[in-house]
């Protein structure tokens, strides 16, 4: 059985959106009606190549047909319980999360948002259990142009102004620190601070890579200084970079994991906190919850992602197309592109302002059917299905560099 699509046009649907929808986003003028991996179509039936991947969120394509079969044959039988009842799909998700980046537990949630949040409650949880902080007064040290989400206590912590002004009173309780700065990392963290929280690439920064031995020197210093390091690999996570988790480039284990995006297969929202077993073991019965998270839908997409993940194939294919992507970016540069920073699958690229903004040039290159999306100006943001063929990659920075030689 196929899904009906709209009998309204492109126009007619972006037009009746308008006085119904909030207007907090700002999507390219394309209504997407089907996709199958690497490729989406609209309603008029025009293909393009998708170079976003749903902020990644779609590691793995469009529909890919373990992932689908696994959703299909779980929609047949049971798809959520609450966490009132154990269900049989979540015990085999949490082993093989826990296996497949070498922590112990896993806290299941939703959203992105969600595993922030649920790692924040957990690292001052056992700030005062464990380390000792006095009550109410742990410290959560963060990065300068970070993005975990949009919840308020997310956004409290945010340097972008337009994703915090009109949202306060904030929650207190952060310490904002430049990225790829240890020294200044080193100044900020002290007795009270709870953890360290970093995304180990800054994916809406543009793709920002830290130097090499940021990220041993963050795993270091925090635990001389006896705090917790939290990577949110939300974004960068699952394959994405050429290796499961970004943190494995420099060999890191942190203490606290953040997944979410590709964990749910673009099916279902997935993410989960994965901790060592003193971390995570602080949480108590009603203490933390949410009523989908763990869902038997959510577990068996979940464990169908990790099966996946678990061959490494997906990780190898980024980082061999990661060199493709690399070496046709590198031939752009002074053709329209004055930078890039690339690791794997995943790219930020620096346009030419004279050329335009990073929204025209997005929507140039939606009109020669390639989407991806702009951030900060003038970058945009390259991060397709780890499924893409070489040709396919190929054949998107040829547009790319037709479009930039208008
Ligand atoms: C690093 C990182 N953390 C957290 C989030 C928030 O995820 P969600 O939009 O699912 O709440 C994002 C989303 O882009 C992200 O990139």
């Amino acid at each position: 059985m196929t899904a009906p699509v709209s009998t309204r046009s492109s126009a007619d649907l972006i037009r009746a959106e308008e006085p119904v929808l909030a207007h907090n986003y700002h999507p390219l003028p394309v209504v997407v009606a089907r996709a199958e991996g690497t490729w989406v179509e609209d309603v008029e039936g025009r293909r393009y190549l998708d170079m976003l991947a749903g902020y990644s969120a779609l590691n793995f394509g469009h529909r890919h047909p373990a992932l689908i079969e696994a959703a299909h044959a779980q929609l047949d039988r049971l798809t959520l319980t609450s966490r009132a009842f154990h269900n049989d799909r979540l015990a085999e998700f949490a082993e093989r999360l826990a296996e497949l980046t070498g922590l112990d537990m896993v806290l299941p949630m939703n959203t992105g948002a969600e595993a922030v949040e649920s790692g924040i409650k957990v690292a001052r949880k056992w700030a005062y259990e464990v380390k000792g902080v006095p009550a109410d007064r742990a410290t959560i040290v963060v990065a300068a142009e970070n993005f975990h989400g949009r919840t308020t206590t997310i956004v409290s912590f945010s340097t972008d102004e337009t994703a915090r002004a009109g949202f306060g009173p904030f929650t207190p309780g952060f310490r904002i620190v430049p990225y790829n700065d240890l020294a200044a990392l080193e100044a900020a963290v002290d007795e009270t601070t709870a953890a360290v929280l970093l995304e180990p690439i800054q994916g809406e920064a543009g793709v920002v890579i830290p130097d090499d031995g940021y990220l041993t020197g963050v795993r270091e210093l925090t635990r001389r200084k006896g705090c917790l390091f939290i990577a949110d690999e939300i974004q960068s996570g699952l394959g994405r970079t050429g290796r499961t988790l970004a943190v494995e480039h420099e060999g890191v284990v942190p203490d606290v994991l953040l997944l979410g995006k590709a964990l749910g297969g673009g099916i279902v929202p997935v993410s989960a906190v994965v901790a060592r077993r003193d971390v995570l073991g602080v949480l108590r019965p009603g203490e933390h919850g949410s009523t989908f998270g763990g869902n038997p839908l959510a577990a068996a997409v979940g464990t169908a992602v990790v099966e996946l993940l678990e061959t490494g194939e997906f990780q190898s294919g980024a980082a061999e197309l990661g060199s493709v992507l690399r070496d046709g970016l590198t031939g752009l540069v002074g053709k329209g592109v004055v930078g890039f920073r690339a690791r794997g699958l995943w790219a930020g690229v620096d346009i030419d302002p004279e050329i335009g903004t990073g929204r025209e040039v997005s929507k140039l290159l939606m009109h020669e059917g390639v989407l991806v999306k702009d951030t900060h100006g003038s970058t945009i943001r390259l991060a397709p299905p780890l499924t893409i063929t070489a040709e396919e990659l190929e054949s998107a920075l040829g547009v790319l560099e037709k479009v930039l030689r208008r």
